[in-house]
């Protein structure tokens, strides 16, 4: 493990690239080198790629960032939230681990310092003539991944016009009679104003993981599939596939938000298996790894309290993707692979939000590899203060499966690799572009 760093110089590493690139001439006029900050050149653009997935009419975000009229009443409201970065979630932290992601939303900083630089200037329009064409947006009523050979679908669920959020799970019957290699799988939400998220695991038959809200026990199953405004199914790579069981089931996760008018949704599951008797050449993993080697002992109070779990691979492997997972007073987590000759490597830091539960997919050239004998080591930090969102400051919290307990692991993707694969892709990223960054330790949080 390295040594942490101090804060207060991690601080001082983040404040750094902030250094602002607009610069306010006599007039009042913002300007980029040396060219006036616009709606419709600079910011249209912006919004179009990492924040109209989700603010248009219809989708779950409360109010439209398509038109300059959409915008303006906000402007201040989008300085604070995309300088906090807590617009777009995404959660990894810029500054540690790798950086290259298939599915990335989230601001560059020159893009932040655009943003600000235009508000700060009185948000003006700009000219008409410079505003890009409108986004079209995929039609969301169709499968993407072409007609599915099983589509699961969840009970209707009623959300009243006002309520508060709706964290819970139903599962369901797949009526799978014989074991099948998924070849690519996509969620389906009913009514997307109201699914704030959807996440969706195979629960196999006698596990009967009816968990009442709980996402996360011993028991839940393996990871599918995540639904996410603007993401259209997960094909795997042809060879690769994910086995369900005859008999499983499928646990849907919800997070249900109410939107002023009852609504009711059904979400479906939609899958297109390899055919039959066909095993695929990699076998895809999800699983829960890394809980915390001691239960959970959270004072109440306490800023912060870190926890670690472990996980060794006997096998070579590719990390495919990772999820952290923690309740409402998870505050950060970090994974790093402690590799057979003790070096270790930073993978990926989140600032983690209850309300977001991202799936962080990494770009195929940049997935983490990792020779026989590599241990994940997962470090979870709670915050169990007032700063936090957080049911009862005073309380003393540990493990367990209610929202208002605690946990602290990672969900991790990933597959084996013989280790001639692993030798092979090894040798071909050697040379290539370095993706990680080695200077940043996993950093407390801040
Ligand atoms: C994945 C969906 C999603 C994306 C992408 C997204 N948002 Fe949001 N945004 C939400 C939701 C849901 C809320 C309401 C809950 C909350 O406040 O966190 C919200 C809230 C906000 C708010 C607060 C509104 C208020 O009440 O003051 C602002 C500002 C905002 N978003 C700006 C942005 C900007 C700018 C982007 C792009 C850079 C963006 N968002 C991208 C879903 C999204």
């Amino acid at each position: 493990m390295p040594k942490l760093l101090r804060p207060i110089a991690l601080l001082a590493m983040c404040a750094a690239p902030l250094a602002a690139v607009a610069t306010v001439t006599v007039d009042g006029q913002t300007q980029t080198n040396g060219t006036t900050v616009t709606f419709t050149k600079d910011i249209a653009p912006i919004l179009q790629r990492s924040c109209q997935n989700c603010h248009r009419p219809g989708q779950m975000a409360p109010m439209s960032l398509l038109t300059y009229q959409d915008v303006r009443p906000w402007v201040r409201s989008i300085k604070q939230r995309v300088l906090s970065r807590e617009m777009p979630p995404w959660g990894i932290d810029p500054h540690v681990g790798i950086q290259s992601f298939k599915n990335d939303p989230s601001l560059r900083q020159d893009e932040v310092d655009k943003i600000v630089a235009w508000v700060d200037a009185g948000a003006p329009m700009g000219r008409a003539a410079d505003m890009p064409k409108p986004r079209e947006f995929d039609d969301s009523a169709k499968w993407h991944i072409g007609k599915p050979d099983l589509i699961v679908t969840s009970p209707p669920h009623t959300v009243p016009p006002e309520a508060s959020d709706w964290w819970g799970s139903y599962v369901v019957p797949t009526g799978l009679t014989e074991d099948r290699y998924i070849k690519a799988i996509e969620s389906k939400p009913g009514k997307t104003a109201v699914v704030h998220h959807l996440l969706t695991y195979a629960v196999e038959g006698d596990e009967d993981a009816d968990s009442n809200g709980d996402d996360s026990n011993a028991e839940a199953g393996e990871f599918l599939n995540e639904f996410a405004v603007g993401k259209n199914g997960d094909v795997f790579p042809e060879g690769a596939g994910r086995l369900l069981k005859a008999g499983s089931k499928i646990r849907f996760d919800f997070h249900y938000h109410a939107v002023g008018q009852e609504t009711v949704d059904q979400s479906q599951l939609g899958i297109v298996f390899y055919p039959k008797g066909y095993a695929p050449k990699h076998v895809e993993y999800s699983k829960q790894l890394g809980q915390p080697t001691e239960p959970l002992d959270i004072p109440g109070g306490s800023g912060f309290v870190r926890s670690d779990g472990y996980q060794r691979f006997n096998r070579a492997g590719k990390i495919t993707a990772f999820q952290p997972h923690m309740h409402t007073r998870g505050k950060r987590q970090c994974i790093e692979l402690i590799y057979p000759d003790n070096k270790t490597e930073q993978i990926s830091c989140v600032d983690f939000t209850f309300n977001w539960h991202i799936v962080h997919v990494y770009a195929d050239d940049a997935a983490p590899i990792y020779p026989p004998g590599t241990v994940l080591h997962v470090i979870s930090w709670h915050d169990n203060s007032a700063n936090k969102i957080n049911p009862d400051p005073r309380n003393w919290v540990g493990s367990g499966n209610r929202t208002i307990d605690e946990m602290g692991f990672a969900w991790i993707s990933w597959y084996d690799l013989t280790d001639d694969e692993y030798k092979a892709e090894l040798d071909a990223r050697k040379g290539s572009k370095k993706t990680l960054t080695t200077t940043a330790s996993p950093g407390q949080p801040q």
